[in-house]
Parts: C-alpha cells; structure tokens; sequence
C-alpha cells in the first residue's frame, strides 16, 4: 500500500494522521497515513529513506518547512513565493516535488467562514515563518496587508520581499493613526506559549473578524479570548485552516478535494 506521513519535532500531538485518516474513508481511497517522530539532524536521511520505500506523500511540520524547501526538486509557486514547504509528492518521474498549501488553506477557510472579501483591509500579526506562506495567497485575492510585528525590522523584511505580489506595507502604532480592520489575523506563535502579541483595543470593533492561525482542541487561545473580550464577535481558531491546508495536500496526492466541513465539526466536538 503506498504510505503518507507526517514529519516533525515534536509530532505527537499532531491532528494530521486523524485527517487524513477521516478524508481517506470519506473519499475511499485506501492510504496509510502515519506520524514520523524525526529527529533534527534527519530530515533528509528520514524523507530519502520514505521515497525510496513505499512513501509517495510527506506533509511536513516545525521546524522542517524551510528544509524541505530545500530537498524538494521542483517547486510549486506557493512553495517558491513563501520560500518553505509543507506537502512533498513523489512523482512518477521520481522527482520530489515541494508545494505549500498553508495559504491556500487560510484563504479556503476565511472564505468558508465568510471573513474575507477581495476588498477586505487585513490587519496581520507576525513576520515568521507562518505570515510569508500565507502572504502571497492573501495578496493574489485582492486584500490590503498591514503588517505588524513584535520586531519591526522582521517585518520590514518580509513586506520589502511581498511589496511586488500587491498592497502591503508595515504598520507601527507610533507612525500610524490606529485603524479599524476588516479582519485581523494573528500568524505569530504566541498563542503556543499562551500569550498574545500586543495591539491596542481601537484595532477592534464588533464588526472585526479576529482569526488566529493557531488552535487550541479544548479552550480558546489567549488571542481570541482577547479580542472577544474587547468586543470582537467574530472569531476563529485556525482549525479549519489546518483541516483545509491538509485537503490541499489530499488533492496533490490524489487529484481529489475532500468535504471539509463534516471533518472539523468531527474534530470540534470529539
Ligand atoms: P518562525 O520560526 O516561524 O519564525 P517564531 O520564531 O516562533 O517562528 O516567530 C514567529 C512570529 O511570532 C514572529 O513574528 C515573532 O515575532 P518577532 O519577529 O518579534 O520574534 C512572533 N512572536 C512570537 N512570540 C511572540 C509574542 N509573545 N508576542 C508577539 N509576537 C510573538
């Protein structure tokens, strides 16, 4: 049976062998799809090894992405505008090649929760590693980008890398006036550690959308409990982008989009 597999450091919490597990019974494709605990120095050695088996798919996870840009032989253009890569296809040819769904399953999920227009003004938290996959995306639909970040300089880099792909540019609450946004997407990790990066209450009305790419199975992260606190209503974790970014995967792999609604009220209320 060909084999699919999760890569990462730490791997043991993650949700991506149940996805896909759940996709592959509602599209009847028979796969094996496990969790590969791969310590930091094997990347490569690991992926080499699981190509040349039974392996025909890896999604790949922290803190891997960039590596396996690097591995990968031939580049989507999600790959190649983010500069990092989370789904590897072996292809007939035996060349492997490197895609990032992570945008494009952002942008499957705010349209899906219906936060998100081609005109909409995005207020985006962060300059890791999480904001430049889902930048070109965001970009392509139309949306204005104001980046803010903890360290301005780190944003400062990423626009200067974007500014080419639309309309973006930094923001830096001494500079500006403070806007309202249309939606507010949180790409920091800060919610990993329970935390919340810092933006003031006037960013924030009843009419904000508040997204963050992170998510928590059992309680809301401390960014949206945050926002909803200063009046948001309408909120979001970033479950469905994780649900949606691995269906991007699926269709890589098997030319076919996965239902994914029925999954993440699954992964919602188990
Ligand atoms: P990556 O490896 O993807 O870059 P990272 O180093 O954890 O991940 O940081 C990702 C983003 O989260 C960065 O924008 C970081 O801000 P800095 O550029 O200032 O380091 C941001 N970040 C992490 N923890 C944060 C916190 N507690 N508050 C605000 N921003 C935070």
């Amino acid at each position: 049976m060909n084999q699919y597999a999760v890569f990462g450091n730490p791997i043991k919490h993650s949700l991506s062998p149940t996805i896909h597990n759940l996709f592959s019974k509602e599209m009847k494709i028979y796969q094996e799809y496990i969790a590969i605990y791969t310590p930091i120095q094997s990347l490569e050695d690991y992926l080499s090894v699981f190509f040349k088996n039974l392996g025909k798919g890896a999604n790949i996870t922290l803190p891997f992405k960039h590596r396996a840009y690097v591995y990968s032989d031939i580049l989507t253009s999600q790959a190649r505008l983010s500069g990092s890569v989370n789904t590897l296809k072996k292809m007939d040819n035996n060349l492997i090649l490197g895609h990032n769904t992570d945008g494009l399953g952002l942008l499957y999920d705010l349209k899906r929760l219906k936060f998100i227009n081609h005109a909409s003004n995005i207020l985006l938290i962060g300059a890791g590693g999480a904001a430049y996959a889902v930048i070109p995306e965001l970009l392509s639909f139309g949306c204005s980008i104001f980046v803010f970040n903890r360290t301005l300089i780190n944003a400062e880099k990423m626009v200067l890398k974007f500014k080419n792909l639309g309309n973006i540019c930094c923001i830096d609450w001494l500079d500006n006036n403070i806007q309202v946004f249309d939606l507010i997407i949180n790409a920091t990790s800060s919610s990993m550690y329970n935390m919340k990066p810092n933006i003031p209450v006037t960013c924030i009305s009843a009419q904000t959308f508040c997204y963050d790419m992170y998510y928590l199975i059992d309680n809301m992260t401390y960014f949206l409990l945050w926002c909803k606190k200063h009046g948001a209503t309408r909120i979001s974790d970033g479950l469905g982008m994780l649900v949606s970014q691995a269906a991007y995967a699926f269709k890589l792999w098997h030319n076919k989009f996965p239902e994914i609604n029925q999954i993440i009220y699954k992964l919602k209320n188990e």
